[in-house]
């Protein structure tokens, strides 16, 4: 393909792409067809003749966009992905054309020079000082495993990465946490089981008596504390832990804190819902993803570190092929030497670019929107006969249930309802389970949403339960 035909098949794939922005409210959210019909549209040996592009492009209007999940649709209020903002789009473009490599510098001067900006514009949102640092992961999985493995290395006095686990050592977080703390505890080798899963109070955030007598036991027992992994935002209801006294028993018994704000970091963008003395600074690492609630494309996570040295502690081996300076006033960063992943996507360059583009203020608008979407259908709930509500949502996810129905019929209903919003096509949410009762998760991380889909949401929910519970009885 010369530089011609680069630009005519690129005008080609942007007017496709501002006509799918420009329509996709009109879309199904979720696609009607079955998983088995999808996967047969691809079927199909490697090709070994080249096809035109215009016809790769109709092929894609055929088999690709008809059976995506639209979550840009403003009836996508499910599992946490953005609608995913159009500057951040042309930014993963542009990164995908210049293919840096933010592994090393010697692969993009200029693009580690705007990764460092990135991650100092997300410590400075934190509330970190300047000792501090980090680095954009694939995710929010990525960013608690390299968390967690940084109060590892630490607890162990930089033992563990030579050495690997030598004690005995246990976690502790909310029962409410996400499932990629488990699999990070299994990933620094202390095994899934050394996780505590404390139970949490109405308001879902870890009850610090809980955690208390669970430290006691475990001293008692011989085990000690590592970790405590605080919740600024759960995946289900935006639950935010006490994370200022949870740093003072993190201290008190010489454990790293890590935070997980993966989905609530947005809020740090918030006007008029702010958390304002949350005490996300005090943490020692923080997971926070600009792919979640500042509305970038997949895939832009970030790990931050209050103290940037601890990453090159964790992480810093120098190979023999990377010769070049590292230190001092011609010093080229090495983002592999001071982090987890070699080759990396230029992630950075979409945050950059939205951040710039739309501005901090931008963004917090539409995370105001959001939240104040899910604060009214609360208010709708909680006024509701047949609704209830789990918790006046600090964030913009938040779990109702339908009530009339025996708590034995409840798991099938909820999950049936959900099926019949799914093919409704107007709307896509989930379901969950809290203090073993089954919800509709419900969370918009979305732009497009406003407040009237919130009450047609309601209105659709009433109707599918009032059918579905009839149908059970
Ligand atoms: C609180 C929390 N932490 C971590 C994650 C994992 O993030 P990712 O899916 O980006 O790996 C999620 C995902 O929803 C989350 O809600």
């Amino acid at each position: 393909m010369d530089a011609k035909e680069f630009q005519t098949f690129g005008h080609q794939v942007v007017d496709l792409l501002s006509e799918y922005f420009e329509s996709i409210e009109d879309k199904p959210v979720f696609p009607d067809a079955d998983p088995k019909f999808i996967n047969g549209l691809f079927e199909e040996p490697l090709p070994d003749n080249p096809e035109p592009f215009e016809e790769l492009l109709q092929e894609l209007q055929k088999k690709l966009l008809p059976y995506c999940t639209h979550v840009g649709h403003p009836g996508y209020m499910g599992l946490i992905t953005p609608s995913p903002n159009p500057v951040g789009v042309i930014g993963d473009f542009i990164c995908s054309a210049l293919n840096q490599n933010l592994g090393v510098y010697s692969i993009g001067p200029s693009a580690v020079a705007m990764e460092r900006q990135t991650v100092r514009w997300l410590t400075d949102l934190a509330g970190y000082g300047k000792q501090a640092g980090g680095n954009l992961t694939s995710g929010g999985m990525m960013a608690n495993f390299i968390g967690l493995k940084l109060a590892r290395d630490w607890a162990s006095g930089d033992r563990a990465q030579h050495d690997g686990v030598q004690h005995r050592w246990a976690i502790y977080g909310s029962e409410e946490r996400h499932v990629s703390v488990d699999k990070a505890v299994d990933a620094i080798g202390l095994g899934r089981n050394a996780y505590r899963a404390i139970p949490t109070d109405v308001e879902f955030r870890v009850r610090i008596d809980a955690l208390e007598a669970a430290i006691e036991k475990d001293k008692r027992d011989g085990i000690r504390p590592m970790c405590i992994v605080s919740m600024f935002g759960t995946t289900n209801t935006g639950a935010v832990d006490d994370i200022r006294t949870l740093r003072r028993i993190a201290d008190r018994e010489g454990m790293w804190l890590h935070a997980d704000a993966a989905y609530g970091g947005g809020m740090l963008l918030s006007r008029d819902f702010a958390l304002h003395g949350a005490g996300l600074e005090l943490a020692d690492s923080i997971t926070i993803d600009p792919h979640k609630w500042f509305y970038a494309p997949l895939d832009a996570g970030a790990v931050l570190v209050k103290d940037e040295k601890r990453l090159t502690a964790s992480f810093g081996m120098k190979p023999a092929y990377l010769t070049d300076e590292m230190e001092g006033a011609k010093e080229r960063y090495q983002y592999y030497v001071h982090g987890f992943e070699q080759s990396r996507r230029f992630r950075s360059l979409k945050v950059w670019m939205s951040f710039k583009r739309y501005g901090g203020r931008q963004i917090g608008e539409w995370i105001d929107n959001n939240v104040r979407q899910a604060q009214h259908l609360y208010a709708l709930a909680k006024d509701d006969a047949e609704f209830e509500a789990a918790s006046n949502p600090p964030m913009s996810a938040i779990c109702i249930r339908y009530k009339p129905v025996p708590e034995s019929d409840a798991m099938r209903l909820h999950a049936d309802v959900a099926e019949r919003v799914e093919k409704s096509g107007k709307f896509w949410i989930g379901t969950t389970e809290l203090k073993g009762k089954m919800w509709f998760r419900i969370n918009p991380v979305n732009f497009r949403t406003r407040e009237e889909h919130m009450d047609q949401l309601l209105a659709l929910l009433r109707e599918e339960c009032r059918s579905v519970a009839k149908v059970q009885a």
